[in-house]
């Protein structure tokens, strides 16, 4: 099954001036269960595409299709397709709310829902992504750079997703714990059947982590490549 299927994905920003074409005619298929790599330089629209997916940005043209539901423009995701897209930010700490408990944070798209057990959610979701039960009644800034991009991880899987956005997951990290953290997410795809959309500039990262990619040149598609190409390399000059 198609997990997502993107056709002539277009966003234009409207500032004071023309609006500037910042995606144009984006197309590409992720199938289920893969990690689909999106690839190119800074500002060529990787987050851009991303937030999009998400619901986060619902002014575009084209057509967006997770699990065969069309999205539409202009209208907030709803219903079971608001869990099942889930985004990993590209900057942690931004993303968490400074004043909040971890407990909160986590805790929180869960209480709106209603959830019977909140508590045993989050300690859960903490354990998931190899952090103590101790983190919960911390603040974001009481935290290392790894440990809060695995809050921000718990946070996305609170809702078990099924389509994992991750944009640059692991870019503010040092090598050694950004492998901690890309194993971490494996074991947490396969043991969750997840499948990933996955923003890199990081040649490493996406021969290691996607089975297919498209690189992106100033809001286009600029190259598609599958496994053997991303093994290959090279593509990361083009
Ligand atoms: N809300 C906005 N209003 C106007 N322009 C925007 C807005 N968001 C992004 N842009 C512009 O759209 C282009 C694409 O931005 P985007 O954030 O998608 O790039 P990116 O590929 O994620 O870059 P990076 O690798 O630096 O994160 C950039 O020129 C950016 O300035
Ligand atoms: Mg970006």
């Amino acid at each position: 099954m198609k997990a997502l299927e993107i056709d002539n994905l277009s966003v234009t920003f409207h500032g004071k001036g023309k609006g500037f074409a910042a995606v144009g005619d984006v197309s590409f298929v992720v199938e289920e269960g893969q990690t689909f790599g999106l690839i190119g330089p800074s500002g060529c629209g990787k987050t851009t595409v991303l937030r999009a997916i998400a619901g986060l940005n619902t002014q575009w043209d084209g057509s967006i299709q997770v699990f065969g539901e069309a999205l539409q423009p202009g209208r907030k995701i709803a219903g079971a397709l608001r869990s099942n897209i889930q985004m990993v930010f590209q900057d942690p700490y931004s993303s968490l709310h400074p004043r909040h408990r971890i407990r909160h944070i986590l805790g929180e798209p869960l209480t709106i829902r209603r959830h019977p057990d909140v508590e045993t959610e989050v300690l859960t979701a903490l354990d998931q992504v190899g952090l103590p039960a101790s983190v919960a009644g911390r603040y974001p800034h009481q935290l290392s750079g790894g440990q809060r991009q695995r809050v921000a991880i718990a946070r996305a899987l609170l809702l078990k997703p099924k389509l994992l956005l991750l944009d640059e997951p692991t870019s503010a990290l040092d090598v050694s714990v950004q492998a901690e953290i890309l194993n971490l997410l494996n074991d947490l795809k396969q043991s969750h059947g997840m499948t990933f959309v996955l923003v890199s500039h990081d040649p490493g990262v996406v021969a290691h982590m996607c089975d297919n990619a498209v690189t992106m040149q100033a809001g286009h598609v600029d190259r598609v490549l599958d496994r053997a190409a991303l093994a290959a390399g090279g593509w990361e000059s083009h």
